[in-house]
């Protein structure tokens, strides 16, 4: 699927729309962080290239919930791929309206999935403060979990910036999230040493790209490993970060997850999706073997 924030909102489908090979290739459009009121998001620059990935801090610009279901989501309607709506708010109150709202609209058919994003590190309010504390995860999927129709599932993204992941993880499944999703971007920052200051408008950002992808492949490892929800696959797990070949997909399958997110390699490949689908499906035929049995498959003595 899309790793959040990196492919739009609906504007990012008619992309998607173009290239029937990259539709092919996806197995859910996840889509930008959806907040309850507008946001006009961080002062310039947002993105800074480094050698190994990315640097970014957005800081959530969007239209808001309201303009998001009127005016982007219809973009979704011939669009035929599950859609996941990624959410971020300052308050639990805040996610449990958002969540009513996504809920309960005249399209909110073609909504899948919500994804709890309790992991910006480019947001003042919320964000990060929530994501490294249990209770606070647990109260937010619990508000969302009410707010919504049963038959959305609900997605809870962890953050990469702490130091036992499975904390939080623990929290979301106690709250009653039916999957986990991680990494986040890693808090980062890169100077100009031209003019001795931060290229970003906002100072710091979330690091993205290869740079990242042990840490999410050690991250997902952690939770297949340490949480029965997880290795039993009750409460499976979305693997991000740093994904750009199919090899990559491959480590993240073995570490535990089920799906995988990606995000920072489609800004330099458009054929990555592709690419990916086409080299897993050889690798599978090759090693006459299915993605389910190699799910986990570093955590076998
Ligand atoms: C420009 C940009 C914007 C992002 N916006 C969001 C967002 O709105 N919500 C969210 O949960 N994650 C957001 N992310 C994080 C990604 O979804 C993903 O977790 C992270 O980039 C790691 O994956 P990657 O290395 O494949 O990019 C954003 C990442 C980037 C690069």
């Amino acid at each position: 699927m899309t790793a959040s924030g990196t492919s739009g909102h609906g504007d990012g489908t008619a992309v998607l729309r173009k290239s029937s090979r990259i539709l092919s290739s996806l197995g859910a459009f996840v889509t930008k962080g959806v907040t309850l009121e507008p946001r006009e998001g961080n002062p310039e620059f947002r993105i800074v290239e480094t050698r190994t990935g990315i640097i970014n801090s957005i800081g959530l610009q969007n239209n808001g919930v309201e303009v998001f279901v009127k005016r982007e989501l219809p973009d979704f309607l011939n669009a035929d791929l599950p859609i996941i709506v990624n959410i971020a708010a300052n308050t639990v109150e805040e996610f449990g309206r958002l969540a009513s709202y996504l809920s309960d609209n005249d399209l909110s058919q073609l909504i899948k999935g919500i994804e709890i994003n309790v992991s910006c590190p480019n947001i003042k309010k919320g964000g990060l403060a929530f994501g490294i504390d249990p209770r606070q995860v647990e109260r937010i999927v619990r508000t969302v979990k009410k707010n919504i129709d049963s038959r959305i599932i609900v997605i809870t993204k962890l953050t990469p910036n702490i130091t036992d992941i499975t904390l939080p993880a623990r929290g979301a499944i106690e709250g009653g999230s039916d999957a986990l999703s991680m990494i986040n971007t890693l808090r980062a920052m890169a100077i100009d040493i031209a003019t001795g200051k931060p290229y970003l408008g906002n100072r710091t950002g979330g690091l993205s790209g290869p740079a990242i992808k042990p840490v999410g492949v050690f991250m997902v490892y952690e939770c297949f490993e340490k949480i029965p929800e997880c290795r039993s696959r009750e409460v499976p797990i979305i693997g991000i970060g740093g994904i750009s070949t199919w090899e990559d997909v491959l480590e993240y399958i073995m570490a535990g997850a089920t799906a995988v997110g990606i995000g920072t390699a489609w800004f330099v490949n458009q054929d990555v999706f592709n690419e990916i689908y086409k080299g897993i499906e050889k690798y599978v035929i090759k090693n006459n073997t299915t993605i389910g049995d190699l799910i986990g498959k570093a955590h076998e003595a």
